[in-house]
């Protein structure tokens, strides 16, 4: 989501007659986007602002912003923490980044006092103005926001306190927008939510039995251009029959779910807020399965929630197997300002937390080791997106169950969607030769 925020920011300021540059020495303005969602996310932020000490030195008139999460959630305290900080743009401020800019710029020209802003309130529509596309030339996948903030109030989640509540944007605008990328040579989308399977519960009906956000998928894979359409992430709360069969039914939708579990312990779900079971999420999973036999499934686990015992941590552990995870992504709890969760007595040692994280990263490893091994022999579609970031000499690209698979480098197939067979598995990266014949 920063990641599609950034690229608004950044059509914002071309538009506005601005030009990107390659290297943070060469810049007039600096903003940097950023997440609150674990301590470490912030520390980074933090240090790389920090260290433009000496190029503000040099320059005097270049502008330092701080924008996303981190900006909403600690407002004028990060302008009195990092001096050399300009201007500080909340989530719902996106919009207003330009403008901001040039009044600090004009500011400066005239010898004004240098003025710092900070721009962090509740924007109503916001969630409409991420919509624009800066793209690469053969870039062929792209992001598209469907809506912001989230209301669960998972008790470790700082979320909905700097995204604030769930709002959706309609339908047919965002079918526009992916019709303009289509257009524009895309033809990957992934649609982008805090709880994607909840989009326009306040705002949209459902129409013969289908969800908004069903409706939404439906219309989106309709669009001439678009053979792949993903989306992330979903709750498991929400994900019912009708988005199932979609996925089954909708050639367009790939085949991989990335469902966050978050602990296979119920006492720990509870005490999150997560709303579901270990056996509902299993059932899910199962029926997930059952229908769409070849669906890939993801999951993001926290090790270490306040008072997760041994027992707790087991149940997780249990759950990698249990559920035959494609991957997962397990993150050390880290306590968030104002959220539940950070109040509670019972605190894990990080010692405790990296043990366990390392234990369930191994328990991973055993069970994507088995999975990854049957993908070895088989004819996959992936779309080229380009270099691979490890090694130059090759392409990398995604089948449609999000597996990463790396191919011998030849600009023909930048951005195409190109049959390989799978030769070899390191578990989490694959290799692949093309298979020509189909694609000549
Ligand atoms: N500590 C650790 N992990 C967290 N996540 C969210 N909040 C926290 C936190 N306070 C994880 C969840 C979520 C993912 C994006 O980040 O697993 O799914
Ligand atoms: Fe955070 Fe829970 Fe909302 Fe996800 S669903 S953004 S974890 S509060």
């Amino acid at each position: 989501m920063n990641v599609r925020d950034s690229e608004q920011v950044a059509q914002q300021m071309v538009d506005g007659g601005y030009t990107v540059v390659a290297q943070e020495k060469q810049a007039d303005v600096i903003l940097y986007n950023t997440c609150s969602v674990r301590d470490m996310a912030e520390q980074r932020a933090i240090d790389r602002i920090s260290s433009l000490r000496g190029l503000k030195k040099k320059n005097p008139r270049l502008i330092v912003g701080v924008m996303g999460c981190m900006a909403q959630s600690r407002k004028d305290e990060l302008l009195e923490q990092l001096l050399d900080v300009d201007l500080v743009i909340g989530t719902q401020k996106f919009h207003e980044t330009v403008g901001h800019i040039e009044h600090l710029q004009r500011a400066r020209s005239s010898n004004l006092p240098q003025e710092k802003i900070v721009a962090v309130g509740e924007e109503s529509g916001s969630q409409n103005t991420i919509k624009d596309h800066v793209l690469t030339p053969k870039q062929s996948s792209a992001f598209v926001s469907i809506m912001q903030g989230c209301n669960m109030h998972c008790t470790y989640c700082i979320v909905p306190s700097t995204r604030g509540e769930e709002r959706s944007r309609p339908i047919a605008e965002i079918v526009t927008e992916v019709e303009n990328l289509a257009d524009r040579g895309i033809k990957e989308v992934t649609l982008l939510g805090q709880i994607v399977n909840l989009y326009g519960r306040h705002e949209f009906e459902k129409v013969d039995g289908q969800s908004p956000f069903v409706q939404l998928l439906r219309a989106v894979s309709s669009v001439p251009g678009i053979n792949r359409v993903r989306f992330t992430s979903p709750h498991p709360i929400g994900f019912r029959k009708d988005l199932i069969e979609a996925i089954r039914d909708v050639p367009q939708l790939c085949e991989h779910v990335h469902l966050p579990l978050q602990s296979g312990s119920n006492r720990i779900l509870n005490a999150m807020h997560r709303g579901y079971t270990a056996e509902k999420y299993l059932e899910l999973v199962n029926q997930l399965r059952s229908n769409i036999p070849q669906v890939a499934i993801s999951t993001d686990i926290i090790v270490g929630f306040p008072g997760e015992t041994k027992e707790d941590f087991a149940a997780s552990k249990a759950m990698i197997a249990a559920a035959d995870f494609d991957q997962a992504f397990i993150f050390r709890y880290s306590p968030r300002r104002d959220t539940p969760a950070a109040e509670m007595s019972d605190q894990i040692d990080e010692e405790i937390k990296m043990t366990r994280n390392q234990e369930l990263l191994a328990a991973l490893d055993e069970v994507v080791a088995r999975k990854s091994i049957k993908l070895v022999g088989t004819e996959q579609e992936i779309l080229v997106e380009g270099e691979s970031k490890n090694n130059l000499r090759r392409f990398q690209g995604r089948t449609r169950g999000n597996h990463l698979v790396m191919v011998e480098a030849n600009e023909r197939w930048r951005g195409e969607l190109l049959p390989v067979r799978i030769t070899e598995t390191t578990g989490f990266t694959y290799y692949a030769v093309p298979v020509l014949a189909e694609f000549d």
